[in-house]
């Protein structure tokens, strides 16, 4: 995720934008830059690191002029370098442009490019844009920019100029986010209503396939297949700090909603309907994998809790004996590694102090190290031998809900992988699940359109002490995560625990004033479940469940049902914890807490 601004009016564009894309930091900060024109003459500064690195940058050079463009950068292809920085601009140098998405074909149409003589300055998969443009510009930079979007797959919002054209600013958009603020005489663009709201309340959201061209006479919308567009323009009624949460109260529920997203980008490129799984990041070789002896799972927290759900698929679909350990505890253990096992350290800061010590631990035996993470460039990126980069998008919130899911969508695709090589799984098989995995970010949309019930029920439950969370197989990590949410952004004690160990001692703590919270969703040991509701409902507890839609059983024993569409046993529980996020999220606010940023706790821990 990254953010972009463009402007073009009657003032200095500089501090415009600078001011824009500081209402964006929040969608990426590893490098920042901006492109100004003036005098038929684009400047171009870019910097590494925060914002206040470009800000001291133009204060040196000063770059003056009323058409600009600027970008603050969350690397995705290509590490955070001043090289790597937006904007990008063309061979001959006439045309500059910011992008944020994921060129999917860039390394086709990279080589194709180069073959036919361009010179490319950076490892990104957005420079092919603007060459792409510079081919086809024939003196309409909207056309040019048309023609050169068909070409390419993946998602962009783009803005560019061109000294050619001084008086244009062309923006377009397919799954990125991008709107045009409408101004006296002057008009911005922005991927984020935030970072105009100084300047206007009057936008045009542009949709998926749309292109703008902007100049001072006003906006012409048209389709990427050139029709024309007539939008209406939106008034902004919210303040700028609602704005930046895209209207939601909270970062933390913004987030929750945002997970068909991060699904979907996770998995973007990487698993195909023809079960192509492209994993390159993972840096095994066929024969290596093929030799691997163990898997470990390293991580923390919510992140541990993902891979205690990894654990279970690979060691379902690849046949590889896995492990699953808390950072903290793996690293003083003198954990049985060597080089026949890959350690995996989940982490989605990529900075937690004792996961870095666990891989450096593992390292230091022989291991292979490979890191699951968010954050591009992030310490656990420097020490792993590969990395796979989820891309949930920059996580605000201090609880962690929507790198989670895309932890999990991650860890299906390396299951996957893995079984691939180890040719554990038949076609058969493979299509099916590949099948049930791509249509994740819709059945989560399905999940988070219950939302209404959830806070229903939380209404009734918010003033509890104690809650218990129960769970067997793929729903005990949802059970462990659970509650865990609710614990530190309500502070109500919950404690998770397998369904089964129960009656060796948790089941003593039920009364009639714990609600106890149970993931019963169909799978081999559903039966085994539902008579642990029974268990509990005898001893005269609450019954809340996480269930299948239709699951009668479960519906006529619980109290609550909170329904997730079917799915495979082992795909079950991306979708399960959903509720229970939210869950966790409504009994939270309704006892007052600030649930972005819970007390005590950071986002990420870089002490021991
Ligand atoms: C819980 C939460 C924490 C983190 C843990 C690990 O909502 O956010 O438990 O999961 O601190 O953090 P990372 O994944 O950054 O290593």
């Amino acid at each position: 995720m990254c953010g972009i601004v463009g402007y073009i009016g009657n003032k200095n564009s500089t501090p415009i934008l600078l001011e824009g894309l500081k209402k964006l930091e929040y969608r990426g900060y590893d490098s920042a830059g901006l492109a100004i024109l003036s005098d038929g003459e684009i400047s171009i500064v870019r910097r590494k690191g925060h914002l206040e690195e470009l800000e001291r940058a133009v204060k040196e050079s000063n770059p003056e002029g009323w058409v600009g463009i600027g970008h603050t950068r969350w690397a995705t292809h290509g590490r955070p370098s001043e090289m790597n920085a937006h904007p990008h601009i063309d061979c001959t140098g006439r045309i500059a442009l910011v992008h944020n998405g994921i060129i999917e074909n860039f390394f086709g149409l990279r080589e194709e490019l180069e073959s036919r003589g361009h010179t490319f300055h950076s490892e990104t998969d957005t420079e092919v844009l603007v060459h792409l443009i510079e081919e086809n510009y024939r003196g309409d930079l909207a056309e040019a920019a048309r023609q050169s979007l068909k070409r390419v797959e993946g998602s962009f919002a783009i803005v560019v100029i061109c000294k050619d054209e001084p008086d244009v600013v062309v923006a377009a958009r397919k799954d990125s986010p991008l709107v045009v603020g409408l101004g006296k005489g002057e008009y911005f663009v922005a991927s984020d209503i935030p970072a105009i709201l100084g300047h206007t309340r009057d936008v045009l959201i542009l949709k998926d396939g749309e292109i703008a061209k902007v100049n001072q006479d006003g906006v012409k919308i048209t389709t990427l297949g050139n029709q024309p567009v007539d939008r209406e323009v939106f008034r902004v009624k919210w303040g700028a700090e609602a704005a930046e949460k895209g209207g939601y109260e909270d970062f933390m529920l913004k987030e929750i909603f945002e997970q068909p997203v991060a699904i979907r980008e996770t998995l973007r490129g990487r698993i195909g309907a023809d079960c192509r799984i492209s994993l390159d990041e993972v840096a095994l070789t066929e024969e290596e994998i093929k030799n691997l002896k163990k898997v470990f799972m390293v991580a923390c927290g919510t992140s541990y809790h993902a891979g205690l759900m990894g654990k279970r698929i690979i060691e379902k679909w690849a046949r590889l004996p896995v492990e699953t350990d808390i950072s903290s505890e793996f690293r003083y253990q003198d954990p049985l590694v060597d080089s026949d096992t890959l350690v995996i350290a989940i982490t989605q800061s990529g900075e937690t102090a004792d996961t870095l010590a666990g891989i450096r631990e593992a390292k230091r035996k022989g291991a292979r190290v490979m890191a699951i993470t968010n954050v591009v460039g992030s310490s656990v990126t420097r020490e792993a031998d590969g990395v796979f980069y989820t891309h949930a998008g920059p996580e605000i919130g201090v609880a962690a809900t929507k790198t989670l899911v895309a932890q999990m969508a991650a860890l299906y695709v390396l299951a996957l992988y893995l079984a691939r090589a180890r040719e554990t799984l038949s076609l058969e098989e493979m299509e099916k699940i590949v099948a049930e995995v791509l249509r994740l970010p819709e059945l989560t949309e399905k999940v988070l359109s219950n939302h209404a019930e959830i806070e229903g029920c939380a209404r009734k439950y918010h003033a509890r002490s104690n809650f218990l969370f129960l769970g067997r197989g793929m729903g005990l990590p949802v059970a462990l995560e659970g509650a865990l949410k609710l614990k530190e952004i309500s502070y109500i004690h919950a404690e998770g625990c397998p369904a089964g160990e129960m009656k060796h001692g948790p089941i003593a703590l039920i009364d009639g004033d714990v609600p106890v919270v149970v993931v019963a969703t169909r799978g081999q040991v559903h039966e085994k479940v539902t008579s642990n509701i029974q268990e509990v409902r005898a001893r005269g507890a609450t019954v809340i469940t996480v269930a299948n839609e239709g699951d009668e059983e479960i519906a006529k024993l619980a109290d609550h049902v909170f329904c997730v569409p079917e799915t495979s046993e082992f795909l079950s529980p991306i979708l399960a914890v959903i509720p229970l996020q939210l869950f966790a999220y409504y009994v939270a606010k309704l006892r007052g807490c600030n649930v972005d940023q819970p007390r005590n706790l950071a986002k990420s821990v870089t002490v021991e």
